[in-house]
């Protein structure tokens, strides 16, 4: 018999709690099995007796319940479910998972989570502006948590502006979508790079980037989602390793090409989003270099283009390329793409407002060598990665036919 999945649905104190009784109503006649966690402050806007109701399941409110049920509520609900969503998170909730806080049921079993973690947010504009707020948000999507923006309104507290729950729709479909990836990729490898390259001056001192490697992290995670083994050789990042994704760390551009080049010929498809430093200084100095007066030169070399390298020795491989651009986007990746053998090339104008080097948006075009072209809107880069994904699999299956 097929396991039901479970979503964990955490409730805030906010006025929007009521709002929370109509997705757990939708979610269990979806048929999943939802179990409901909520704070004190929770409570005091809507009780736990509507939510058992509509679950099914025991509510779970209290840290120090003495039942022998505890342990399970609390350790197996964190371990067995499959998506956790936190409606509405209040600053407060925000500010404590972005801080590793956990005192009480909700926070410590978030913490806990093993599975993907949605956060919608919902409370006064100017705390939502707030910039202690808006670093913990960003915080938290650069772990991974999952954001459903909140929308543009009229807000309870008579002030106009962002900080509304986000549609109960929009919060179901984030959910259903995170839970029924199709497993598309089941049975391919993929080998992902990310994030920058570093290449060395001297002890202190190095030539990099602005690549965060948030794109390819999330290229990882999606394929992982849809079922292929990952393999992700990423430079250095302050980011998490993606959940069940093989990763391997390198620094500089030669260390990539190496562990590249070690992986290629047992992977299907290669999703090139590493910046990598196209020069590297000529001599990398073994002590500090030392300030004199008047200028100073440094002499650059080129480092392998490796991309170029794996389009030479291409045989079975799907081949994706990224162009990072700041003018003549289609012109100069398709150049690329040409150039380096690929497949399939993916292209952002990392000047434009939203994409490219950091933040957790991306807004690219995807260009194929059948000469297709398909320009994406700004989206999140979790969402970029699966529209990514979806390019490859269509062209993977013209190959086929
Ligand atoms: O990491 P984020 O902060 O999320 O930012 C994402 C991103 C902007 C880094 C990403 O979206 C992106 O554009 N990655 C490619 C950056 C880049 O190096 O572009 P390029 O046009 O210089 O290189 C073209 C392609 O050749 C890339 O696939 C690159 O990985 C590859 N290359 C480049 C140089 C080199 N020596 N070896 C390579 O393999």
């Amino acid at each position: 018999m097929l396991r039901r999945k479970v979503i964990a649905v955490g409730i805030t104190g906010g006025i929007a709690a009521y709002k929370v009784a109509e997705l757990v109503s939708r979610l269990t006649k979806k048929g999943y099995e939802v179990h409901v966690i909520m704070t004190a402050s929770a409570q005091k806007f809507i009780t736990p007796l509507t939510f058992r109701t509509l679950s099914g399941n025991p509510v779970i409110t209290d840290m120090f319940d003495p039942s022998p049920l505890w342990n399970v509520q609390h350790v197996s609900l964190a371990e067995k479910a499959d998506a956790f969503v936190v409606v509405p998170a209040t600053a407060n909730i925000i500010g404590k998972i972005a801080n590793g806080l956990a005192d009480d049921m909700l926070s410590t079993t978030v913490m806990a989570a093993q599975c993907p973690v949605v956060l919608a947010p919902a409370m006064n504009v100017h705390m939502w502006e707030n910039p202690v707020v808006q670093s913990n948000i960003k915080k938290l999507e650069e772990l991974g948590y999952r954001l459903v923006d909140p929308g543009v309104g009229r807000l309870a507290c008579g002030t106009e502006g962002k900080g509304r729950l986000a549609d109960i729709d929009c919060i179901e479909q984030a959910l259903i979508s995170l839970l029924e990836k199709p497993k598309d990729f089941f049975g391919k490898k993929v080998l992902v790079t990310a994030g920058p390259t570093r290449e060395a001056i001297d002890p202190v001192r190095y030539l990099t980037n602005h690549s965060t490697g948030k794109m390819g992290y999330e290229i990882a995670r999606a394929a992982k989602e849809r079922g292929a083994e990952v393999f992700l050789v990423s430079g250095p990042t302050n980011l998490a390793d993606p959940e069940g994704v093989i990763v391997e760390r390198v620094v500089s551009a030669r260390e990539m090409f190496r562990a590249v080049s070690d992986k290629y010929e047992q992977v299907d498809i290669v999703i090139k989003a590493a910046a990598v430093a196209d020069y590297r200084p000529k001599q990398t100095s073994a002590e500090k270099i030392k300030k004199a007066d008047g200028e100073m030169s440094l002499t650059l070399e080129r480092n392998p283009d490796i991309l170029w390298e794996l389009g030479r020795k291409k045989d079975h491989q799907l081949l994706v390329g990224f162009a990072a651009e700041t003018g003549n986007l289609i012109e100069f990746a398709q150049n690329k793409m040409e150039r380096k053998n690929l497949d399939m090339i993916v292209a952002n104008n990392v000047s434009e407002e939203g994409a490219g080097f950091g933040g957790v948006t991306n807004k690219v075009t995807i260009l194929n060598r059948y000469g297709e072209l398909k320009e994406l809107p700004q989206m999140t880069k979790y969402d970029t990665a699966h529209a990514i994904l979806d390019q490859i699999r269509l062209l993977a299956d013209t190959n086929k036919s």
